[in-house]
């Protein structure tokens, strides 16, 4: 048989075990053990066979065929063509392009143990940081193809670049809401039979974050604070609509800035662009500068100032209430930002963080958040913070709620 022949068949077969898997599925399911359902998440989906489970990534169109290790399948089946790949699980090891991946999600999941190659140590993590630390890890050169090759699995936080057998993308961002993007930890939870976990994570990381914003919907006296997320960039000033960021503040019991008042983008050597954006912030309540700085702990309220042409901090509603936040509190040597990492895997602390940021209360300490108003500094991520054995699970966070 040749080659072409035999790919033919096998993704024939492949066919017949999605048609299966899809059927158990849907009928009363045969007894496979711990199961995940996507509730939230519009981007991925799962289905189980009896030996098997396949993950579609409805971003990328990617399917992986994940298959028990204890079943024959796991040594005969072998797939990797554009759109389908296979994996045996639970993985034994993985490695992970770190640049700009949440790794969190394998913190909550307890699968940092098989953890054994990362691209960089630019990582928001003091418990992953204290496993490389201790050379259960080791650092792979990302721009050499046989060293990403050497895992059962690597992977990846883009849809870009050449991708090897063994890559596996994980593209929580590109969901639309705070619980959507936690969700994915169901995804990347199939690939070591975590599902249990996965689910209990997402559980109670949703009942928390629901419940928070119930609270944060009674606390509204007469109005809801006016809130708006902005970006500097080369002389200009732009609102951030993002929506995931949207939802937040709504779900924190804030209101964003109209969109029919709101112009995208404002230059600051334009003088009526300069006097509108004044106008504009002069209506608004809560700030959250998003502006990007090569060392967070120099931008301060006199960067604002200074970036907004303004003359004194007592001219806007955010200064003189002290409700200027940006969300580089947490950070690992000036880069990474821990609001990229654990800021997607658990949401409810992102959302306390602004519920405190849109009503202050004074007695509770933000996690994301830091408040430039009160001059608060930021938080150094290092080895040594890791409160626990690295390998095994962190339980999320859980904030006071009645
Ligand atoms: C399901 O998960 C629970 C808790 O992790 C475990 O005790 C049980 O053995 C699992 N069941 C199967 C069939 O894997
Ligand atoms: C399957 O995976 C489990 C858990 O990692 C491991 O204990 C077991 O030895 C593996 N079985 C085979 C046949 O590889
Ligand atoms: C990484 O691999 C590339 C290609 O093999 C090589 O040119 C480069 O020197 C390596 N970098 C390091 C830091 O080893
Ligand atoms: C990863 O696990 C696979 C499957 O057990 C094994 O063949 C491979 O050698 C392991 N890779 C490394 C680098 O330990
Ligand atoms: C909202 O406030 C009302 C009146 O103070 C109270 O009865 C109710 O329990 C509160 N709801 C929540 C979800 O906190
Ligand atoms: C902002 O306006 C100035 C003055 O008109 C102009 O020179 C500059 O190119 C503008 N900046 C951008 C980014 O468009
Ligand atoms: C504004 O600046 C003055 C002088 O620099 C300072 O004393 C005051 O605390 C500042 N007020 C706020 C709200 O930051
Ligand atoms: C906030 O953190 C400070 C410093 O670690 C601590 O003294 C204080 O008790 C904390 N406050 C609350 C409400 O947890």
């Amino acid at each position: 048989m040749s080659p072409s022949s035999s790919l033919l068949q096998l993704s024939f077969l492949f066919s017949l075990f999605l048609w299966l898997g899809c059927a158990i599925a849907a009928t009363p399911p045969v007894p496979v053990g711990n199961i995940s359902r996507v509730e939230d998440a519009e981007y991925f989906n799962i289905y189980y066979g009896h030996t098997f489970k396949v993950i579609k990534n409805g971003v990328d169109g990617m399917s992986y065929l994940l298959i028990q290790n204890t079943s024959r399948m796991a040594t005969k089946t072998k797939y990797c063509t554009p759109r389908i790949k296979s994996f045996v699980v639970p993985l034994a090891n993985y490695s992970v392009d770190t640049t700009y991946f949440p790794v969190s999600f394998f913190e909550l999941l307890g699968m940092v143990g098989s953890m054994k190659g990362i691209t960089s140590d630019s990582i928001t993590s003091e418990c992953v940081l204290q496993w490389y630390q201790s050379g259960e890890i080791e650092l792979v050169n990302k721009t050499d193809p046989k060293q990403l090759t050497q895992f059962s699995a690597h992977f990846i936080g883009t849809t870009e670049g050449q991708q090897a057998c063994n890559f596996a993308t994980f593209l929580p961002s590109e969901e639309d809401t705070p619980l959507q993007r936690a969700e994915w930890i169901k995804y990347l939870g199939t690939f070591g039979n975590l599902e249990t976990r996965a689910n209990e994570v997402f559980d109670a990381v949703k009942t928390n974050y629901l419940c928070l914003s119930r609270a944060a919907a009674n606390k509204t006296t007469s109005f809801k604070p006016v809130v708006a997320w902005l970006l500097y960039s080369e002389g200009m000033w732009s609102f951030v609509k993002e929506e995931y960021k949207m939802k937040y503040v709504v779900d924190a019991g804030g209101e964003s800035l109209d969109d029919s008042i709101s112009k995208s983008i404002y230059n600051v050597s334009i003088p009526d662009d300069l006097d509108n954006f004044h106008a504009i912030l002069c209506t608004i309540d809560v700030v959250i500068d998003e502006t990007y700085a090569p060392e967070p702990t120099a931008y301060t309220i006199s960067t604002f100032l200074d970036n907004t042409k303004a003359q004194d901090n007592s001219s806007f509603p955010f200064l003189t209430n002290g409700r200027f936040w940006r969300y580089d509190k947490r950070i690992h040597d000036a880069a990474p930002l821990d609001w990229f990492d654990g800021g997607i895997s658990q949401p409810q602390l992102v959302l306390a963080d602004l519920i405190e940021a849109f009503f202050p209360s004074g007695n509770y300490n933000t996690t994301y958040f830091r408040n430039l108003g009160k001059e608060e500094g930021v938080i150094s991520i290092v080895p040594d913070k890791c409160g626990r054995d690295s390998s095994t699970p962190m339980d999320p966070v859980i904030v006071p709620c009645q």
